[in-house]
């Protein structure tokens, strides 16, 4: 059988042509990056956690309404989503200060906000992605006034989905990032989440101690990445809860 056709490699995750028009098949990789790629590593079993936990996400917010790209899983590693024009920009929403925001201006980290800040970065590795700010994505044509009102929209639903189900299972959702995508239906669109949503871009943190269950553990050498993801797949259902990592195939006679 011949191999599908990649569209696009990018650090964590291979795009595929899908079956039909349309539709695309979103390979996730082990590959772990961080600082814009200046730190790198293969992290055994994470493609097949963030696989696992982006398709729960993405199934929930079906569930309640909110239009992303899921269509199915397809296996361990890959799953078959819409296929969209990407909006060149990451949304971030963060409802405690962490990372960039802690730097940029100068505050504690876990500092709560007074309500969800939505930040708008633009997607260009070689400028680092840089923060952008509304007037800068309307001027230079990179979304429209009404796609920035739908976006906001959608980047506080995804918020107050995720804020409950983590914090169902005892994990602050402290920050995020989402990607939007536009599809077409004649000559309209309408904007939907696409991407991803895994511990690769949210910041989660144990309501009880603190301890970090998310990408910070490999930016900030805070222990095993694999173990921090599949804590939060355990306490969300995803895995059965006597896996400690993603099974490695075991040869049966
Ligand atoms: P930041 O504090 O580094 O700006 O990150 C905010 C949130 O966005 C955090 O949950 C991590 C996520 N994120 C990504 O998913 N990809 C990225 O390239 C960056 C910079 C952040």
């Amino acid at each position: 059988m011949a191999r599908r056709k990649k569209i696009y490699e990018g650090k964590a995750k291979i795009m595929y042509e899908g079956p039909e028009p349309g539709t695309m098949v979103q390979y996730f990789k082990d590959d772990t990056t961080a600082n814009n790629a200046e730190k790198k590593a293969v992290i055994e079993g994470k493609g097949v956690l963030n696989n696992r936990l982006s398709e729960f996400f993405m199934t929930g917010l079906t569930q309640i309404g909110v239009p992303n790209h899921f269509i199915k899983r397809l296996n361990m590693r890959e799953q078959l989503i819409r296929s969209v024009e990407i909006i060149p920009l990451e949304v971030v929403v963060r409802n405690f200060a962490a990372g960039s925001m802690c730097k940029r201006l100068g505050m504690a980290e876990g500092t709560p906000m007074p309500r969800p800040i939505i930040e708008f970065y633009y997607k260009d590795d070689a400028l680092g992605d840089p923060l952008v700010s509304e007037e800068h994505i309307i001027a230079f044509g990179w979304a429209q006034q009404q796609d920035l009102d739908d976006m906001v929209a959608l980047a506080l639903r995804v918020n107050d989905f995720m804020s409950g189900v983590m914090m169902a299972v005892g994990i602050k959702l402290v920050d995020f990032k989402i990607e939007i995508g536009r599809i077409w239906e004649n000559d309209f669109h309408r904007l939907i989440v696409a991407d991803e949503i895994s511990p690769d871009s949210c910041r989660l943190w144990d309501v009880e101690t603190g301890r970090k269950l998310d990408k910070d553990v490999f930016r900030r050498d805070l222990g095993d990445l694999a173990d921090a993801y599949t804590e939060v797949a355990r306490r969300l259902g995803v895995l059965p809860t006597n896996v400690t990592h993603a099974p490695k195939p075991t040869l049966i006679n």
